[in-house]
C-alpha cells in the first residue's frame, strides 16, 4: 500500500513541474525577442514606442495578430512590428500577453533612463 502511495505522489510531483508558468515564459520572451529594445525593459515604453505592460491582454493579442497575419491597412509606424510578430506562435503571443497584462512592478527595476545625455568627446 505504501508503494502505490509514493507512486501517486512521484506522477503528482511531475505533473506539477511540467506545468508552465505563462508570465514567465513571457517574459523571458519578451527579451528574447528583442521586444525591450523599443517598449522598455518590462513595456514601459520608450519614446514614442508605446505602453505594453498593464495592458489589456486580449488587446494585446489581438494586436500582435494583427502584425502577424500582415492584414488590413497598415501604416508605416505598424508595419514595423511585422518583423518581430510574424514568427511569434499562437502560445508565444499569449505567453507575451500575460506576462505584459499582468506585469508585477518590481521595486527598484532598472529601467532605460531616457534623459540619458552623453558628456564630452568621447575621450577621442
Ligand atoms: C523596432 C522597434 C520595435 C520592436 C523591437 C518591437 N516593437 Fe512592438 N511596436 C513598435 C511600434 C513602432 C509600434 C506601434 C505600431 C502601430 O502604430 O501600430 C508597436 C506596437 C506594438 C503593440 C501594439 C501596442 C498598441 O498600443 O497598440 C504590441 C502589442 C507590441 N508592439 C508588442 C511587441 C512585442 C511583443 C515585441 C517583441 C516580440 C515587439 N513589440 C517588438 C516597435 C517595436
Amino acid at each position: 500500500m505504501p508503494k502505490i502511495l509514493l507512486l501517486l505522489l512521484l506522477i503528482s510531483s511531475f505533473s506539477y513541474a511540467k506545468k508552465v508558468d505563462a508570465y514567465k515564459e513571457g517574459e523571458i520572451l519578451y527579451s528574447s525577442k528583442g521586444c525591450n529594445g523599443c517598449h522598455g525593459m518590462h513595456g514601459e515604453g520608450l519614446n514614442t514606442y508605446p505602453i505594453l505592460m498593464n495592458r489589456q491582454k486580449y488587446l494585446l493579442v489581438k494586436k500582435l495578430k494583427f502584425y502577424r497575419g500582415k492584414k488590413g491597412v497598415m501604416n508605416q509606424t505598424a508595419q514595423i512590428m511585422i518583423p518581430f510578430a510574424e514568427h511569434l506562435s499562437d502560445i508565444e503571443i499569449s505567453y507575451l500577453s500575460t506576462y505584459l497584462s499582468e506585469f508585477k512592478e518590481a521595486l527598484n527595476a532598472p529601467k532605460y533612463d531616457i534623459e540619458y545625455e552623453s558628456w564630452g568627446d568621447g575621450g577621442s
